[in-house]
């Protein structure tokens, strides 16, 4: 039987082999990324990348929870993180137990994913303390986009480090196994890396963190932009496109389906 990673296999990777993270919100494209990566991120991006909304705000816990079981079912090994959605943690840390433990129940996953720093330290060890798992996120945290008011890396001055260096060790105090770190300037993104006793998981946070994460649509080439931090590995866009124009075309000439693709009747 193959054992499933857990978070503490995850921690206790700080400062080892690099830690590969892709996200999956879908039973198939879990198998394929579970075959290659340590952890399978549920990410609220779903909201962008499966429902076309700009921000991930409007993203819900049972969006979240549908798209996390199909991941658990269509993976096997890797540590299945689901992100907690915005408004589903931040009033109180028992709001956020309440929540956590629903995906938890519902999903079977391994572990959650809150955004936040100082402001998040109650919660987590709230929730590590009662048997759930958390990984940070700092640095910019896309679901305070209507505070921030737009999307832009963190950290580009020297005197705009102290805050999030202190939330990346309020995180780790507090009990979170890893932490994702994005759209931080790189001697940032490496200070943090060397200070705290937890991985860092950076996505536009350079190579000096203890691992990687990326939006599996935005390195396979199927979203429309892909930022800066993105490197493609796929151009998936135009290959899909061609096979349905392909198809369209042969529906249009009755060249599909063929005789190879029709039942015949019973001898007999
Ligand atoms: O939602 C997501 O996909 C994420 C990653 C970009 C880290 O949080
Ligand atoms: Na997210």
């Amino acid at each position: 039987a193959i054992r499933r990673k857990t978070a503490p296999d995850i921690r206790a990777r700080k400062r080892g082999e690099p830690i590969v993270m892709l996200t999956s919100y879908h039973a198939h494209t879990a198998a394929l990324v579970d075959r290659h990566c340590d952890v399978i991120l549920v990410g609220d991006s779903l909201g962008n990348v499966m429902h076309g909304f700009e921000t991930t705000v409007p993203v819900t816990l049972d969006m979240m929870i549908l798209q996390g079981a199909a991941v658990m079912r269509g993976s096997k090994q890797a540590l299945v993180v689901v992100d907690m959605p915005f408004g589903s943690y931040e009033a109180s840390r028992e709001q956020a137990f309440n929540s956590a433990v629903r995906i938890m129940k519902e999903t079977q996953c391994g572990a959650v994913k809150l955004e936040g720093g100082i402001r998040m330290t109650e919660t987590i060890a709230f929730l590590s303390g009662r048997g759930i798992p958390v990984m940070g996120h700092i640095g910019l945290t896309p679901q305070s986009i209507n505070t921030l008011g737009s999307f832009r890396a963190q950290g580009r001055s020297e005197t705009d480090w102290g805050p999030i260096e202190d939330d990346a060790k309020a995180v780790a105090d507090a009990g979170a196994f890893s932490v994702v770190v994005e759209a931080v300037a790189e001697p940032l993104a490496r200070k943090i890396t060397e200070t705290i006793a937890i991985p860092t998981i950076g996505i536009g946070a350079s190579a000096a963190c203890d691992g990687q994460v990326l939006v599996l649509e935005d390195m396979l080439g199927l979203s429309p932009r892909t930022p800066k931090f993105v490197r493609r590995y796929g151009d998936l866009g135009p290959a899909i496109e061609a096979a349905i124009e392909g198809y369209a075309a042969d529906v249009r000439s009755r060249a599909f389906p063929g005789p190879e693709h029709v039942y015949d009747m019973k001898k007999g």
